[in-house]
């Protein structure tokens, strides 16, 4: 059985950036979903006891993704909900100006990756052997199934995850993760 990871914040921890409402449904309701679909499709078969990340590698190819889409967004979603934690870990700005120019820089090229995903999916700034990139990936796919490297950064751009706060603007919501959520001691 695959039991869900605590929020470690509360749900109204991140307002007026992503509200207590959005936190609700998007926790409860949609990675609880993932997490319940996950443990059905899996219990009393051979990827029941399996890694999660096994499974995202293994099951990608599959004639039926059903397996791969409801394991790939459980780890989509611990890994977006920690990393936008009040005690997430700090990604160093030393390195992304390195691989990026500025921190400005940084910021127009991920919105714009954000942005041009097409429909549901993410955007990831992952680090490959020193090869920090972003990249725009489509419904669940995510680093591990991609092969991209250490995920650094990844954002939820599916309407679930901002639509109650921010309508049909994705790019408000990208400018709220980036410079209020994910770098807000660089906001000025
Ligand atoms: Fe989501």
């Amino acid at each position: 059985m695959f039991t869900p990871q605590k929020l470690s914040y509360a749900l109204n921890a991140l307002e007026p950036f992503i509200s207590a409402r959005t936190m609700d449904f998007h926790y409860n309701k949609h990675y609880m979903g993932y997490i319940a679909k996950l443990n059905e499709l899996t219990t009393g078969t051979v990827w029941q006891n399996m890694p999660l990340e096994q499974i995202i590698r293994d099951s990608r190819h599959l004639d039926t993704p059903l397996i791969y889409n409801n394991a790939a967004q459980v780890w989509n979603h611990e890994f977006f909900f920690s990393h936008i934690a009040p005690n997430r870990p700090r990604i160093s700005l030393k390195l992304l100006n390195e691989h990026f120019g500025s921190l400005a820089d940084f910021k127009r090229r991920f919105k714009e990756q954000a942005l041009a995903r097409f429909g549901s999916g993410y955007c990831w700034l992952t680090d490959q052997d020193g090869l920090w990139q972003i990249t725009s990936a489509a419904n669940a796919d995510n680093p591990i199934a991609l092969d991209l490297g250490k995920p650094l950064l990844g954002i939820d751009v599916w309407e679930h995850a901002y639509y109650l706060d921010y309508q049909n603007s994705r790019a408000d919501f990208v400018d709220a993760y980036l410079n209020n959520l994910v770098f807000p001691q660089e906001a000025g």
